[in-house]
């Protein structure tokens, strides 16, 4: 059977520690056959050091090579490549967040229609174990309806320091459209339906303006930081549910946190680590599941849904519909900040 063919876009840090490693240990299935990158020479390094077989120096010429294509670039050019993708009838696996706005988010979505080519976004978080077993969890009914979720995405003084992570107009934000995105998306996914009515938002960076940074992944130039390192957020769904959002990227805290929680009608849950409180014979009981079993390789776990939904074999956990209300959540908290709005979706 011909193998699938997959091209890389944007060459960087997460193509090379993640997307690439994963699609090589799938060669049964797939073909890592192309590279491109806005530098040529990064491209051409990546391919001699992975054995990718060819190089391009415009991604428009990669389409004729390949089935599908991962694009891992600054944000700012995920809807632009991956609507030539589709247009081109290539399959896209596009790096989070999906795009900077919604309305790019939208093109995207109405492109993937139009061809009837995937377009998976890579919310990996979705793949880890613990997600997973939440997810059938909420599924079985064992919490209820959700009442208040509860994000915490903090990093304890670590800006990353690499690519153009501070750069507004090439990312469209900081901590929140880089990191808070994926306990977003995640915590949307396990509160199942429910549809966001208003958004109040708060973002800072007085933190980073500062000179002299003490941060564990090495300095960064504070002068030209311009986006955000800390925000926090409330909020409100249609069914009278409410999220209490914090992340950051330099908070002063003892240490990191990575923290979803849901606290329902019937019961409630932390996904890290993964636990579930129940009322049952007149008790709150806790139950706490917590050994994973075998490889927790959530990108392995994501690059297998997306073969398969290319090839017609399952369906997407990470639908760009659900991408995109993240995008739009994103847009509103950083519109209320500006604004000192409330604002509605
Ligand atoms: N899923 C995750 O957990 C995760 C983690 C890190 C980064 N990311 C995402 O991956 C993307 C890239 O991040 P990174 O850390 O690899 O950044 P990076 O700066 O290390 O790599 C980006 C690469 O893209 C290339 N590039 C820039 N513009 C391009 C263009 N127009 N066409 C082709 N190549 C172009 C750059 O030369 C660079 O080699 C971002 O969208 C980021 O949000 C996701």
């Amino acid at each position: 059977m011909k193998k699938f063919r997959i091209g890389i876009i944007g060459a960087g840090g997460i193509a090379k520690a993640r997307h690439i490693p994963v699609f090589l240990k799938m060669k049964e299935k797939v073909t890592l056959s192309a590279v491109q990158d806005l530098n040529e020479s990064r491209a051409r390094e990546v391919a001699e050091e992975y054995g990718i077989e060819h190089v391009f120096s415009d991604y428009r010429d990669m389409f004729l090579e390949v089935d599908a294509v991962a694009i891992c670039t600054p944000n700012k050019f995920h809807a632009e490549i991956t609507i030539a993708a589709l247009e081109a009838g290539v399959h896209v696996l596009c790096e989070k967040p999906m795009a900077i706005s919604a309305v790019e988010c939208e093109a995207m979505i109405a492109s993937s229609k139009k061809s009837g080519k995937v377009l998976a976004i890579a919310y990996h978080y979705r793949f880890k174990k613990e997600s997973q077993a939440a997810k059938r969890a909420i599924e079985k009914g064992e919490i209820g309806e959700s009442i208040v979720t509860r994000i915490q995405a903090l990093r304890r003084r670590k800006v990353p320091n690499w690519g153009v992570f501070t750069n507004k107009e090439l990312q469209g934000g900081g901590s929140l459209i880089d990191y808070g995105c994926h306990l977003l998306d995640l915590s949307l996914w396990l509160m199942e339906d429910v549809k966001p009515v208003d958004v109040v938002g708060k973002t800072y960076n007085r933190l980073s303006k500062q000179p002299n940074q003490v941060n564990e992944w090495g300095s960064f130039d504070h002068e030209t930081f311009e986006v955000d390192d800390h925000v926090t957020s409330y909020i409100t769904f249609d069914n009278g549910a409410s999220l209490l959002f914090e992340c950051s990227w330099s908070a002063n805290i003892k240490s990191d946190a990575e923290h979803v929680s849901i606290s329902g009608v019937d019961g409630g849950i932390n996904v890290f680590p993964l636990e579930l409180y129940h009322a049952k014979d007149g008790m709150l009981v806790n139950r706490t599941e917590q050994t994973i079993l075998g490889e927790d390789n959530p990108w392995v776990s994501q690059a297998e849904n997306f073969i398969a939904a290319c090839l017609g074999e399952a369906a997407l956990v990470v639908k760009p519909e659900d991408a995109l209300k993240v995008t739009k959540i994103i847009e509103a908290i950083y519109r209320s900040s500006e604004t000192g709005e409330k604002v509605p979706l």
